[in-house]
């Protein structure tokens, strides 16, 4: 397991484009027991409701959104580009079905009870703050509802504060 150091929000410089976007991340949940992770590259950071907060998109079928839901805790961790074939992996695969993130060969570290994925090098521990089901007559964009949920699977929008920034 590798060894994280807490850092102030300040010291963090990124482009969240990119690091979202083209290097993506692992969304993790659950507890001590079980634990979920997820790859997604749709999301964002910034302010909300006077904090620093993430903004994660997650779909009705995910298997992760129930451990979301339960505990009201995830995280987000950022792996360096060598992990790209382990997160195509978690991104594909659901753990309802199989036990993918030992079979990815990636381990799961806590801090302050929340899963986290010990490959990354950027962690944050996020506590959700809201849920809001992404509905298909909210959309101004007609096109949307077909490009993007032909089968229905849609978001949930999670407004989660940033309690805790940890790097290598
Ligand atoms: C590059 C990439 C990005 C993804 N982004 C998201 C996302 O932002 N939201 C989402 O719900 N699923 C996203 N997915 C799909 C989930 O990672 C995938 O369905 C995964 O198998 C769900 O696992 P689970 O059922 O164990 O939670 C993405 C997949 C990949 C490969």
């Amino acid at each position: 397991m590798h060894t994280f150091q807490e850092i102030d929000i300040e010291q963090m410089e990124v482009n969240p484009f990119h690091m979202i976007g083209n290097d993506w991340m692992l969304v993790t949940a659950g507890n001590e027991q079980k634990a979920n992770t997820m790859t997604a590259s749709w999301g964002g950071m910034g302010i909300m409701w006077g904090k620093n907060v993430v903004y994660v998109f997650i779909r009705d079928s995910r298997f992760t959104k129930e451990f979301i839901d339960r505990e009201g805790t995830f995280s987000l961790s950022f792996p360096e580009e060598k992990y790209r074939k382990e997160m195509k992996f978690l991104g594909a695969v659901s753990g309802r079905n199989e036990d993918k993130i030992s079979e990815a060969g990636v381990h799961v570290g806590y801090c302050d009870g929340v899963p986290y994925i010990d490959e990354g090098s950027l962690i944050l521990l996020c506590r959700v703050l809201s849920a809001t089901p992404i509905q298909p007559e909210q959309f101004k964009d007609a096109g949307l509802d077909e490009a993007w949920y032909s089968s229905k699977d849609y978001h949930t929008m999670y407004i989660a504060e940033i309690t805790k920034l940890m790097a290598r």
